[in-house]
């Protein structure tokens, strides 16, 4: 349980709050590099921390994220006409380039400059992985660009996609920390999803519906550890790291890739759910960069144009009350994701925390919870930067491992939860 004024700290983003302020120490996705897929692309709207701006890419190829609104009257850059070093305004022509320096006001003698005192706000837009990433912070603390792993393995080991999410982003992403839903929510695709079937840890995970759960602090956030059950004096543990603010890695199963989700706020009551798949020694077979493109795993299927999921509330999520009486599926809902961003919109756009009863498994959240708190209080009151930034915090994995009874996870797998390239991940 929280005290209203501590959801709205952890839940608000906008510019000028605590989060809000955390989150632009980071470098954050900001759109998915197929949506900008080439020099002169048509302009993106793109909302981030409730600030709204325009994506573009210039006639060289430079990514540029700029205010959305027009400096002259305020008309939408997504009209504009994105025309060689720049985007035109489409209501009288004035002409911004891709750091949002205003280039050319047509209406005005050129001799007398005035466009070069005009500049809209812009952030940087760069491409790692499938991602182009922006960060919102003040330009003199910009930190180094980040390293996650799934960001910088060849990219045929490498999967992104995005979904429009219609609930706070802490909401979200607390479902990515809360692994004790998985033997309940998602038990019908662990027998059948083509991305996790087949793990031997499957098996443990159905068979033991209790796990305990221990955290360990790092770097970076935390190390969350499910144990159930496993052959005689043996655990089985799954391991979720979180970074700060919202990046978390789903637990491997057998030698399926490594997925997790970063999650970024939008505004206060939606968020993008950035999904990544990656392996991190082979490259992804055709079958399975497939299944992913189809919904499968942990990505989505879409309204066919748009990143908004098939199965979202204004159809009930597609929900089939058969499946779930078959026992098919446990919520009547098809597929991972939309199984757990139909429940987590349920909740309302900004949950109610001050009404929320924890237990033992919510231990995660409880600690995630109180070191966004610490954090964005320290930045607020010191200009402490936060964990997370720095890229060794990123070099992180998830991981699956049996352990003998008398062994603490975080010591035991303390190698196995580093990046270290070349080796494949630790999973069962
Ligand atoms: S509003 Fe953009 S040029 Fe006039
Ligand atoms: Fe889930």
């Amino acid at each position: 349980m929280l005290k209203q004024e501590v959801n709205e700290l952890l839940t608000q983003t906008g510019p000028g709050t605590p989060m809000g302020d955390l989150f632009r120490q980071y470098w954050v996705p900001a759109l998915l590099a197929e949506e900008l897929p080439e020099p002169g692309s048509p302009p993106v709207r793109v909302k981030l921390l409730s600030e709204r701006l325009i994506a573009f890419r210039d006639d060289d190829g430079d990514y540029g994220l700029i205010d959305e609104f027009c400096a002259h009257r305020g008309v939408s850059l997504w009209f504009g006409k994105n025309e060689g070093n720049g985007l035109r305004c489409a209501y009288h022509g004035w002409k911004y380039d891709v750091t949002g320096q205003c280039i050319d006001v047509p209406s005005e003698p050129e001799e007398r400059g005035f466009s070069q005192k005009v500049k809209l706000t812009g952030y940087p837009l760069v491409k790692i992985g499938d991602v182009l990433w922006t960060y919102l912070g003040d330009p003199e603390k910009r930190p180094t660009l980040p390293e996650w792993e799934f960001a910088t393995v060849p990219a045929d080991q490498t999967f992104t996609s995005k979904r429009w999410q219609e609930c706070n982003w802490l909401q979200a992403l607390e479902g990515g920390i809360d692994s004790s839903h998985v033997s309940w929510l998602h038990s019908g695709g662990l027998k059948s999803d083509p991305l996790f079937k087949g793990a031997k840890g499957n098996q443990y995970n159905l068979s033991d519906m209790k796990p305990f759960f221990e955290v360990a602090d790092a770097p970076g956030g935390l190390f969350i550890g499910a144990r159930r059950n496993a052959e005689e004096g043996h655990y089985y543990w799954r391991i979720t790291p979180w970074v700060m603010p919202s990046f978390t890695m789903v637990p491997p199963r057998g030698d399926h890739p490594i997925h997790g989700h970063l999650w970024v706020p939008i505004d206060d009551e939606n968020c993008w759910v950035f999904t990544f798949d990656y392996h991190p020694v082979r490259a992804l077979s055709a079958d399975e960069v497939q299944a992913m493109k189809d919904g499968y795993g942990v990505h989505n299927e879409y309204v066919p144009g748009t990143y908004r999921p098939l199965a979202n509330k204004d159809n009930d999520y597609l929900m089939d009350r058969e499946a779930q009486k078959r026992g098919e599926t446990f919520s009547g809902v098809k597929g991972i994701a939309a199984q757990d961003f139909s429940l987590q919109e349920s909740m309302g756009p900004v949950v109610d925390r001050t009404k929320e009863r924890l237990v033992s498994t919510d231990a995660g959240i409880i600690q995630a919870r109180r070191r966004l708190q610490k954090a964005a209080a320290a930045l607020r009151d010191e200009g402490v930067i936060p964990p997370g930034v720095d890229p060794e915090h990123q070099k992180v994995r998830s991981a699956s491992v049996v352990l003998p009874k008398d062994e603490a996870f975080i010591e035991s797998s303390a190698d196995v939860l580093k990046v270290r390239p070349g080796v494949a991940q630790a999973s069962v």
